[in-house]
């Protein structure tokens, strides 16, 4: 199980994999009582050109996401912006109907969230693990990070990383420790040397 420091240095200066999400878009032009209809919107679409915070989590609803990450994400949003985020995107394995319902439970205006139904972002970037334990199949490990212009900038790993894990750890990917990490840290180093991918054979 990697350290703290080896997860970081495992993902940083790697560009993102490049997936096509299906959401689902509100438009008045759609009839009937539920006017949406589907938008592929892929990994370019949400990265490219511009310095982001992704957070990943293990799903819409559950307790810890709902009451504490994206809540606390979307109050913060405009700190976010002052050091320098020019979006900040939630994403969980579940499906654009799931995600959009809690977006819309929540009040969630600012974070745009991000419906990875079928695990590939997550697979890609090596973070999907079993929560077999709790009847929830595959999902996110919880994760955070800094990409620039599609490129792991700085990275948050949850301690443990491991499938059907016991406990929920929730510390390092908390937008207080990112922004306050934003504020402080030097990402000088982050923007030099080589660029590697992420190993999206797997
Ligand atoms: C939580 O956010 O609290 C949570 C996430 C996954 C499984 C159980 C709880």
């Amino acid at each position: 199980m990697p350290t703290e420091e080896g997860a970081m240095l495992m993902h940083v200066k790697k560009r993102i994999p490049f997936v096509a999400f299906r959401t689902r878009v509100r438009d008045e032009t759609v009839e009937g009582p539920n006017p949406y209809r589907w938008e592929v919107k892929t990994t370019d679409d949400y990265f490219s050109g511009k310095r982001v915070v992704l957070f990943s989590l293990p799903g819409a609803f559950t307790p810890t996401c709902s009451t504490q990450q994206l809540p606390d994400f979307e109050k913060l949003y405009d700190e976010f912006r002052k050091a320098g985020i020019e979006s900040v995107y939630c994403l969980s394995v579940n499906d654009a109907f799931a995600m959009n319902a809690w977006g819309k439970a929540l009040g969630v205006e600012k974070v745009k969230l991000i419906p990875d139904g079928s695990g590939e972002f997550t697979r890609k970037m090596g973070m999907l693990v079993a929560k077999d334990n709790l009847g929830f199949g595959m999902r996110s490990w919880r994760y955070a990070a800094v990409v620039n212009d599609g490129v792991v900038e700085q990275w948050f790993e949850e301690d443990g990383f491991s499938d059907n894990c016991e406990s929920d750890p929730y510390a390092v990917s908390s937008p207080q420790n990112i922004l306050e990490t934003l504020r402080t840290r030097n990402t000088a180093s982050a923007s030099s040397g080589p660029r590697q991918d992420f190993d999206t054979s797997v």
